[in-house]
Parts: structure tokens; sequence; C-alpha cells
């Protein structure tokens, strides 16, 4: 490497470079957040579908395997989302992401702890609001992306966002190599956040037949058959099957994964109640929307943990049409960012003293 890519979310992180692994459900595990870690970027570990235990465990894992600094993703409208915060501060996590806007408590509690706050947001007037509320950094991810999404592209996305807030700035969707690095930072961007190039690395534990779907697949769908927000998903006969069911039948399979994570998690049903409530009021669900989303988390494990692309959905970005290799996370960061630092350079090259 000639250069390094030395950034306001490098600096705020304290990681070497502004590549970031975005918390995926099942997919961004210790494994994966330690080798992103260790390769210099910013790994974070998804922890929705994980109970209290399993964090702060996941958590010790990754220290175990790497002394460099990692976040951890938690859902803002978690009816347990105090809990959490208060775990990730003893447990000493450096930086803390959040699906959704996280109230204005919680990230003054993080912060007086000196824990980084970057929440995602997908529309400029949610950053404005999260970084009025004190947040160090924001996560925008554009309509291309893999999972829930919005539908204004990254490239109309991120211009508005960088103009609104003062805050460094993160963006994701559809990026995957280092022309994708050396453009965001071009748009005044602090950085890339990556989840579907990262999915497909050779330290993602997803299992080998499911990568092999990915890497085949040509065509991502934005559903909102799954939970009742647009998800986007590769498309595939489950999904196709899903968008043609009826609303009774879908809700009854809705109620059936719902009374399995129950399960998984330990959860009791007054539990879930009270996460549906805080959900409901969170993204202003009907209730048939909060019970559609105890599908998200046992769909994604039938393919993610169990190895079954025909019984679960695997959440995707459009990038995955144009990847077709497997890498270590050390050589995807060196590749993106070598590349990213040419692209700079070429682009430096073009300039030429005004002689008219
Ligand atoms: C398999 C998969 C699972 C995901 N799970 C979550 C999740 O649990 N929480 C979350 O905030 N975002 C989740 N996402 C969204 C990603 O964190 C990220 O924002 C997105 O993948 C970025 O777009 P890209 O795929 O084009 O890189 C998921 C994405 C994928 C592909």
């Amino acid at each position: 490497m000639t250069a390094v890519l030395d950034t306001p979310l490098t600096r705020l992180t304290g990681v070497r470079h502004p590549v970031v692994q975005t918390g995926m459900g099942w997919v961004a595990g210790p494994r994966l957040v330690s080798a992103v870690a260790n390769a210099g970027g910013l790994g974070v570990l998804a922890s929705a579908t994980m109970t209290h235990a399993e964090l702060a465990t996941a958590i010790r894992a990754v220290r175990e395997r790497t002394d460099a600094p990692f976040g951890v993703n938690l859902r803002a409208d978690a009816a347990d989302a105090d809990e959490r915060v208060a775990l990730l501060i003893r447990e000493g996590v450096r930086v803390a992401s959040f699906a959704l806007a996280p109230r204005r408590e919680l990230i003054a509690r993080l912060k007086d702890a000196g824990v980084v706050v970057i929440p995602s947001v997908g529309a400029r007037r949610h950053a404005e609001k999260v970084a009025a509320w004190g947040a160090d950094a924001v996560l925008v991810q554009g309509g291309e992306g893999g999972g829930h999404t919005g539908p204004v592209a990254t490239t109309l996305l991120l211009p508005q966002v960088v103009d609104a807030v003062d805050v460094p700035v993160v963006a994701a969707g559809g990026f995957f190599d280092g022309r994708g690095l050396a453009a965001a930072l071009a748009y005044g961007a602090a950085g890339v956040a990556m989840g579907t190039r990262f999915l497909l690395t050779a330290d993602s534990p997803v299992p080998e037949a499911v990568k092999r779907v990915y890497l085949g697949a040509a065509e991502t769908v934005v559903t909102r058959q799954v939970d009742g927000m647009p998800h986007r998903v590769l498309r595939s006969d489950l999904v196709d099957g899903l968008e043609r069911a009826g609303r009774v039948s879908g809700l009854a399979r809705a109620l059936r994964n719902a009374a399995a994570f129950r399960r998984l998690s330990g959860l009791s049903w007054r539990a879930m109640l009270t996460d549906g409530r805080a959900m409901r009021r969170g993204r202003d669900l009907s209730w048939s929307q909060v019970i559609m989303a105890g599908n998200t988390p046992m769909l994604l494990r039938a393919a993610m943990v169990d190895g079954r692309p025909d019984l679960g959905v695997m959440a995707s970005g459009q990038a995955v049409a144009v990847l077709d290799d497997l890498p270590s996370c050390a050589d995807l960061i060196d590749r993106i960012v070598t590349d990213a630092v040419r692209a700079i350079e070429r682009q430096a090259a073009l300039l030429r003293p005004d002689a008219s």
C-alpha cells in the first residue's frame, strides 16, 4: 500500500481504514467481525438475533481474536435497548451502531461513557435529527443496499445527507470496491459501509451452499412480504411464493415464525409483545406488520445458519450481481484501499493549471 486514507471516520473510531462491515443478523458474528478488525476495518457485530448472554460472549470472543476497535449494532426500537446499551458500556465496546434512530437519552448515555454512536438512516431528515441529538456520525444507506432499505438511491441520498449534517457521514448501499470508496469520499463521505460484499468473503460464516446461491444470483427484489417493511432480498421461489400468498396465510406463517424465534431466543410472549408495541410506536406500523416482523429472524436464520436457501430469505444488496469471488477480509480491504488510493491519484493527475 502506497498511502492510507486518513478520514474523519478513521480518526473518530481509531480504525486504520475507512471501511465498515455492517451488522447483519446471523452473519456478523465474532469470526467475521474479528477478521475485519484485524484487517484494519470497522467490524460490527449484529446483536438483534442474540440474547444478552450471547452478545456478551460474542463481544469477548471478538476481544480474544483482536485488539483492534469494533462495534455492535442494536435495534433502536427493541424493548430492551436500555439493557443492551448498559451491556455495551460494561463491556467497553468502542462503537454503537443503530438500525433506525435511537432515542436522545440512549445517545447521551453512550456518549457519556465514551462510546462512539453511529445510527443508520435512510432519509435526510433522520440524519438531521440524530445529528442534532449528538450522534458522532451517521451511516446513510441508499436503496441499492441489502436488508431493510429505502427507495432513494445512494447517489442521491448521500450528497443530500453530506450537505445536511456537520458530523461524518458513512456511505452504504451498493459499495463493493475501491472505486466506490473513492467516489464516496468525493461525495464528501468519511468512508463506506458494506454488507453484501462482506457476506461474500471467506471469513463469513454463511454456509458454502448459500454463498454459492449468492454468487450465482443476478437479481434482487424489494418485498414487503417478509416483515411488512421494504426488504431487499435475492429473488427465489420462496420469495415469489410469499409475494403470491394471501394475507391470512402470510400472518399465520409469521405467527409460527414468531413462536419459533421465541423458543430460540428464550424471550417470553410478554417480552415479545412489549417489543411489538415499541416497534409499532417507533416505526409507525400496524399490528399485522408487527406480527409479520416475527418472520425476519427465522427466515434469515434458515438460510444463513441452517444452509437452506429453499426455506429462508437471503437479504442482499444489488451489488450481488457484480460479485464473483470469496476473498478473505484482509485481501478484500487491502484491495479496496489500494484501488481507492489509485483512483484518487488518477483523478488528481487530471488537474492542470488553468492557462486561460
Ligand atoms: C444478510 C443481511 C442481513 C442484514 N441484517 C441486518 C440487521 O440485522 N440489522 C441492520 O441494521 N441491517 C442489516 N442488514 C443491512 C446491512 O447492515 C447494510 O446496511 C446493507 O447490507 C448495506 O448495503 P450493501 O448490501 O449494498 O452493502 C443486513 C443486510 C444483509 C445483506
